[in-house]
């Protein structure tokens, strides 16, 4: 049974007030908290163990070496990777796609065609667009339909053999929520020649994903929205496309023998991470998922989506309120704005109430364009939130409504 209250008691900051309000925070799709476990793995590993990983002969590299390396191993397996030169370690999803814009660009010529959902985080829309303006590619928006999906018949009437040869999408939509039909768009991309570029950020956190079996060919993810520390996130990549692709930046590891008469590249997955990797919050990534692994993370999944449920139930049937999308599938976040209010007014009062929620475009403004919204206010469940912060938040919401319109 999925223990509420005890895996609360794992996060620390739930326990805090904001306002003199106990904190009800609905902001996990900015990013999650941080279990003690995590907190403790990364302390843990300043205090025994800090020291530079590949480089040493001395122990504390050879410790530090097997952590950060037994903690990509560990990624791998929550996400079915077995081969670990597929798993690159990077700052986050933003970085490996950017990684992966900058590295197909060699492979690009004008005029090809890159296929971007409408509804992407700007990570997977202003990476393309730069490559337009350097290698002439052409930028094609995937529309969203009426309910806030990527709309895969519209794909497939754009995609052309020879022509398209990217297709890039969100696997959840940061602003909606919505799960988009990823095997779907790779099956697609396969059927055309294209590149699958999936950003994965959204979904990770409320779903089990199996890289192996979705196919794509690069599929990117953020720990920090996975209860693990900010600043470290995996690229997954097809084997035998990222030994083909150049490397991407240059330095420190990413070279088996640099001469001034030639340098060769490692092997992979070092041949893409350059410099002293991120190797503390790699090793708290590892601890996020032993600790998701710890508490049932399909039972606690199915307690977010009970949540999900009733709070897009309560929101839809307010009078005063319009929920962006109504998908058929979608996770964790109610995206909305209350009639006659601005979503900053409301998201400032929220905040006097303890609630954290997120307002403003979300990183998405082309999906802002689409609904004809400036913005929304977001709340984003995880799954250490609660019926009882639901109801809490209902009630509040109508305090905000009272203040701000008649
Ligand atoms: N991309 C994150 C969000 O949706 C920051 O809030």
């Amino acid at each position: 049974m999925f223990d509420i209250q005890a895996v609360r008691s794992d996060f620390p900051i739930l326990a805090r007030q904001v306002h003199g309000q106990p904190l009800v925070y609905f902001d996990n799709a900015a990013t999650s908290q941080k279990p003690q476990r995590v907190l403790d793995a990364i302390a843990h590993y300043y205090e025994a163990t800090n020291s530079n990983v590949h480089r040493g002969v001395h122990t504390l590299s050879g410790e530090a070496t097997d952590a950060y390396e037994g903690a990509r191993v560990r990624i791998g397996q929550w996400f079915g990777v077995t081969d670990p030169g597929e798993i690159i370690l990077l700052r986050g999803a933003t970085e490996g796609l950017n990684l992966v814009a900058q590295v197909l660009a060699t492979r690009l010529s004008p005029g090809d065609e890159v296929l971007v959902g409408e509804t992407e985080h700007h990570a997977n829309i202003v990476p393309w667009q730069q490559l337009a303006t350097t290698h002439g590619i052409i930028v094609t928006k995937i529309p969203v339909n009426a309910r806030g999906e990527l709309s895969l018949t519209e794909a497939k009437a754009l995609a052309v053999p020879g022509r398209t040869k990217v297709i890039a999408v969100g696997h959840v939509s940061n602003a909606i929520g919505a799960i988009n039909d990823i095997p779907g768009f790779v099956q697609l991309a396969r059927e055309v020649g294209a590149y699958s570029v999936i950003d994965g950020a959204q979904a990770a956190p409320h779903m089990r994903v199996n890289v192996a079996e979705l196919g794509a060919d690069f599929y990117a993810i953020s720990a920090h929205k996975l209860c693990a520390p900010t600043g470290i996130g995996v690229l997954f990549g097809r084997r035998p496309l990222l030994e083909e692709l150049p490397p991407w930046q240059g330095g420190g590891d990413m070279i088996e023998r640099v001469s001034f008469s030639g340098t060769t590249f490692n092997v992979l997955p070092w041949k893409f991470e350059a410099g002293t990797p991120n190797i503390a919050d790699t090793i708290g990534f590892a601890a996020a998922l032993d600790y998701l692994d710890s508490i049932d993370f399909d039972a606690a999944i199915h307690h977010e989506e009970t949540l999900h449920a009733t709070l897009i139930q309560a929101m839809q049937a307010h009078p005063k309120i319009q929920v962006l999308g109504s998908p058929n599938k979608w996770v964790s976040v109610c995206s909305f704005n209350v009639v006659g209010a601005h979503p900053t007014d409301v998201g400032t009062l929220l905040d006097q109430l303890g609630f954290a929620v997120r307002t403003g475009h979300h990183c998405a403004m082309p999906t802002m364009e689409h609904f004809g919204l400036a913005g929304t206010a977001r709340a984003s469940l995880a799954f250490y939130n609660t019926r009882e912060e639901i109801e809490r938040f209902m009630n509040a919401l109508d305090r905000v409504i009272g203040m701000l319109t008649d």
